[in-house]
This record gives C-alpha cells, structure tokens and sequence, in this order.
C-alpha cells in the first residue's frame, strides 16, 4: 500500500492555484502550511454559528466552551499529555516570552539558562530577555559542519546554576532533529525546566511528551495545518508551581493561567479540527502504517492512536521525497546543501546555497515558476549568522509538507539546475 497523497491534496483549496501557467507547489511549509477545507469550515463555522464569549448559560456560549474543550483535547492527543496540561496562546514566541517571565520569578542573579545556537530566536529571544535581572545566558555550540548540536559540549554546560535548558526538537533552518530526551535527561539531573520548542517538528513525527519527559513543549498549529494560534504543554506539576503573569480575573489553575484575556476561539476551533484531519489521515493510512511501521502504534487507542498513525504516514511519505531532494539537488555542481549527515534524524525541509547567487534571487526564480520556497534566516539567526551566509541573503529552504509531490520535487531540482550555470552575485 502507498501514501493516498491525492487523497491528502483533494482537501486543499489553496492548491488548486497556478503561476503564469505553472501549478502552485507550496514549498514554504515551515513558514505555514496550507489549510484542509474541514479547517476553513471550522473557523468559518465558529463564527456564523457558535460566536460567544465562554461560561454564559446561552447556547451560543456553551457551544463555545465545547469547542474549546474540544480543542484541549485533541491539542493533549495530538503531544500525549492531559487535557489540562495545554494551555493556547497568539503563537509560540508570546507564549514563551510569558513562561520566560514566570520562570524568572524563580530565579536569582546567577542562575544560568542553557540555549542552543541552532534554534529559533523564539526559544532564544525570551531566555535573552531576563539578562536584564542577572540572569546568565550559556550557549550550547553547534558542529557547522553537520548542523548538529555538540551534545557534549552541551552536558558540559549544564550545571547546579541551570535552571532552564531550552532546546528546539528540529531546526526550522535546515532539518535537523535533536535529541531532545538527551536534553531532559540533563536538565532533571541538575533540576532544571526543560523547555522544547516543537514548531518546526510537529508537521514531520508524532510527539511523545511523556516519552521525551520535558516541562514544556511549544507548538503553532499554522505549522500543522491550522490557523495561527500557539500551544503550550505544561507538566501538571511545573504548571501548579510556577507563576506567569496573570490578572485577578483569570483562573488560578492551569491550563487556565496561561491563558490570558478573550483567546482566539476561533482559532482553537480550526487547530481542534486540524488535529482531526491528521487522525483522519491515520485512519485512511492505517494499514499502510502496519505495513511499513509494524508496532509504532502499540499500546495506543483512539484519538491518540490516530493521530499518531497520521503522524507516521506523513514521516513515512516525506523522507523517501526528502532523499530524492537532497540528491537531486547535490548532483547539482555549485549547490552546497547545510543541514545533518546521511544517517542522522531530519525533517523533510532541505535547504542550500546555489554559488554565485544570492538565496532570494533563487526564491524569486523558482517563485515565478510557481515553487514556493522560503530564503532568509527563517529567524534561525545565530545559526545562518554562524555559517556565514548573511551577505549572501542566508539560505534557501524547501520544505516538504504531506501534500506535495514527486513531481514538485522534480521541477525544483529541474529549476535549481537551470540556475547553476549562471551567476547573479
Ligand atoms: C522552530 C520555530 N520555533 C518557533 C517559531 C515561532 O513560532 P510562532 O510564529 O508561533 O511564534 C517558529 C516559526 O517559524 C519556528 O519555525
């Protein structure tokens, strides 16, 4: 049995639109990916039908409190946790900039927190922030040869002083997947919180909290085919301690503390409804995922299970796609790829440099053919800053979502391969 990617594709609006004649491929999916029409209905529906704000004895308003209950839920089986460990917020970065300053009611002049030089300045920006009370900032290095973190280096740097150890599942810049059970694991031996940012994984593998038995885990649901509202898993116990900034008139347990004023309810009822899609995609895919994957979903049931399933699918589908990418675009002479060794875990975004060019020229020719990709930094600023690639306009970036094709992989390698011979910079 094969991946159903026209199954998948059937349920996207947004790719049915063409370039100049060229059909859309969206590449840009680590920036945002595209939205099942269910999604659309969802929001769309929330607001003709169900627009209330909560806890009102009406209809209106107890659909509302349904439905972001629902959203709850189904954001718990989509990272493995309980309901009232997952807290909403605008997107991952306001999230943690508020977990930032509750952690830091905890903290004295001294204390250290541990990030890497691979992640987003999302999951650096916030820690960065609390410098300005004596908090001491350490930084794990990257190997720039491999992308990878230096995980030695990394153990070396924690210590009694660190209180968080703050690290990114994968690189949204160039696909690598971090160990991030290696990271808990040295976090709690000293006490630390361990803080992961999930952003840029939670599109590519299932996400197992308790396996990875971090504090706190991020997602956005834009990234997952949802509308932009972030996510927040708490342990229930970090949750209970710790003390974010809150008013008077929000309630004192979580996930209810982290969530501050009217959230976006319609919003949340589009990431409930695009964590249902990828369970659908693990019940259309279900034998599929026996078949190559043969005992990933034991011990699971319902909603989990399925969601897990749609998960394993959508790995199983993207690597194969990744591979031809990379090797398309290696063949290519002129064109460096940055990002891990053949071996080492990835997500299905690849990313390069083609010689003579400057990446957002690249971006803007393979634009006009209708291959979306992204170029830039992507925010993974310390990392393209570290490479050396910042006067050449940073990186550009392919990212493979369940809905693309081998096709579109082909037209890119077919369109970077025009490019090589001439020279823009
Ligand atoms: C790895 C990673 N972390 C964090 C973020 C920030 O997420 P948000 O836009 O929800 O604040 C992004 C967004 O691109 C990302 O890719």
């Amino acid at each position: 049995m094969e991946f159903d990617v026209e199954y998948v594709r059937r349920q996207f609006p947004a790719l049915e639109r063409s370039i100049d004649g060229h059909p859309a491929a969206y590449l840009d999916g680590p920036g945002g990916t595209q939205v099942p029409r269910r999604v659309v209905d969802a929001v769309a529906g929330y607001l003709i039908d169900h627009n209330a704000n909560t806890h009102g004895v009406f209809a209106t308003s107890e659909e509302s409190d349904a439905i972001l209950d629902h959203a709850h839920h189904a954001a718990a089986d989509f990272l493995g946790c309980d309901a009232d460990e997952v807290s909403y917020g605008a997107n991952m970065t306001t999230l943690t900039l508020l977990l930032a300053q509750a952690v830091r009611r905890e903290l004295q002049a001294g204390d250290e927190i541990l990030v890497t030089q691979l992640d987003h300045e999302a999951n650096r920006g916030p820690w960065d922030q609390l410098t300005d009370h004596g908090v001491v900032i350490r930084e794990a290095p990257v190997d720039l040869a491999t992308c990878t973190i230096d995980w030695d280096a990394l153990e070396g740097l924690v210590g009694e002083r660190t209180k968080v150890v703050a690290v990114g599942y994968a690189s949204n810049a160039v696909g690598t997947v971090n160990d991030v059970r290696r990271a808990a694991v040295a976090a709690k031996r000293v006490g630390a919180l361990s803080v992961i940012d999930s952003v840029h994984y939670a599109l590519h593998g299932p996400i197992d909290v308790r396996d990875i038995d971090c504090d706190v885990l991020l997602c956005s649901a834009y990234k997952f085919f949802g509308p932009h509202v972030g996510i927040m898993y708490v342990r229930r116990s970090v949750s209970e301690r710790l003390r974010p900034l809150k008013l008077r008139a929000q309630e004192d347990a979580p996930p209810f503390k982290w969530e501050t004023g009217t959230l976006n309810h319609e919003g949340m009822a589009g990431a409930g409804e695009a964590i249902e899609f990828i369970a659908d995609l693990g019940r259309h895919h279900g034998a599929f995922v026996e078949e190559r994957a043969p005992g990933r979903l034991a011990g699971l049931s319902g909603r989990r299970r399925d969601i897990v399933a749609g998960m394993i699918a959508t790995e199983l589908y993207e690597q194969p796609l990744a591979q031809r990418l990379i090797e398309g675009l290696e063949a290519i002479a002129g064109v460096t790829i940055y990002g891990p060794p053949p071996g080492h875990a990835r997500t299905s975004t690849v990313s390069f440099t083609v010689e003579g060019w400057n990446a957002q020229d690249v971006a803007r020719v393979l634009g006009h053919k209708g291959l979306f990709v992204w170029d830039g930094d992507f925010y993974a600023m310390r990392l393209v800053e570290l490479l050396g690639l910042g006067d050449r306009g940073g990186l550009v970036r392919v990212g493979l979502a369940p809905y693309n094709t081998a096709a579109e992989v082909e037209r890119v390698v077919a369109a970077v391969a025009g490019l090589a011979g001439e020279r823009r910079l």
